[in-house]
């Protein structure tokens, strides 16, 4: 007879198909991820409609997957969570369908999961939440200074007023020919350049961020070196884009987390993988606790939709089979 309440959790908001088994005590059963990066790649981006196919190819192999390798059954697991937002449409609706149909078979209670949620509870793994904390969630598709109160109070105090740092990240690289996802390979890059090149710095108030004229003036320096007949010197661009974008999430969770007095800093989301940004944070957060997530609970990944799951269960936040998955769904709500 199992003693402890057992999650299984879904995610396929992006470009990760995956799957985890959680219990109560956040032991990880199982956690499968399947990444469809190489076939974005050749298409220098995410592409929704094939991101949605390579979903409903994956999604019942890496379900299955993760049920043999947790060496538990159906019936030990007690609840199933999905992420229902904010992502891809297409994406989001293959997970919900997969949750859906094994919650009405296995007659499971269901639970709508926020994606960031995800990736600000999955810092639980490595040390207990102290609120109220700050989190700095980068990614792909946000940047956003959350403050949260207690594990059901988020209230975004900051966000980017156009593109999302990766994004940035991600545009940039393609202008240097690098392949998609272009985070790693600008972060990587960088490390081999100097300064050299000089991008304006963002002039945005409170602890909202810009990243749209540092990616414009990085394609109009492009531009001018190739008007010129100069070369372009990829690592020291890789390098002044860097600093200049990771100087603005230090400057703005630093005026943050002073003027809120916060007992705890977690950085989550893909960019939070950045080896820049994690020494930059280490030596800038030395009195206040500081949670950096290990590479592989950065980017997408079930195991952080599951950890997130047993805040809503305590809660009792359950959602009904006609739960509708949203693209854009506020960390608020
Ligand atoms: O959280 P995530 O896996 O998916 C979204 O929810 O968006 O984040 C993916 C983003 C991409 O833009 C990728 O380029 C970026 O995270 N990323 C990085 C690094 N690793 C991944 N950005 C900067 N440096 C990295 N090392
Ligand atoms: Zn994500």
């Amino acid at each position: 007879m199992k003693e402890k309440k057992i999650i299984l959790a879904i995610e396929s908001s992006c470009d990760e198909t995956a799957c985890a088994l959680v219990d109560e005590d956040l032991n990880i059963l199982s956690s499968v991820v399947t990444s469809q990066i190489d076939v974005h790649a050749r298409f220098g981006g995410v592409i929704p409609e094939v991101a949605s196919r390579m979903h409903v190819e994956q999604i019942s192999i890496i379900v299955k997957e993760a049920i043999v390798r947790s060496g538990v059954t159906m019936d030990d697991v007690d609840y199933i969570a999905y992420t229902i937002g904010p992502g891809l449409i297409g994406s989001l609706h293959i997970g919900s369908v997969a949750a859906k149909t094994l919650a009405f078979f296995y007659n499971k209670p269901l639970i709508g999961v926020h994606h960031l949620k995800g990736h600000i509870f999955v810092n639980e793994l490595l040390q207990p939440l102290q609120f109220p904390l700050m989190a700095l969630v980068v990614s792909g598709g946000h940047t956003e200074l959350v403050y949260i109160e207690n594990d059901h109070d988020f209230k975004i105090i900051g966000t980017t007023l156009d593109d999302a740092v990766g994004e940035a990240y991600d545009k940039v690289a393609r202008l240097m020919d690098l392949q998609y996802p272009g985070g790693p390979k600008i972060d990587k890059l960088s490390a081999e350049g100097k300064e050299h090149y000089q991008l304006p710095i963002p002039k945005v108030g409170g602890y909202d961020f810009s990243f749209s004229g540092l990616k414009n003036a990085s394609i109009q320096l492009v531009k001018r070196l190739e008007r010129n007949g100069e070369e372009l010197n990829k690592a020291d661009l890789a390098y002044a884009f860097q600093e200049t974008a990771l100087k603005q999430l230090l400057n703005k969770t630093k005026l943050a987390v002073e003027d809120y007095g916060v007992k705890q800093l977690i950085v989550g989301g893909g960019v939070a993988a950045n080896s820049r940004l994690r020494t930059l944070m280490q030596e800038e957060f030395k009195d206040i606790s500081l949670i950096l997530p290990p590479l592989k609970y950065c980017t997408d990944n079930a195991t952080m939709i599951g950890v997130a799951a047993f805040h809503y269960l305590k809660h009792q936040d359950f959602i009904g089979l006609d739960a509708m998955s949203q693209s854009s769904l506020s960390i608020e709500s």
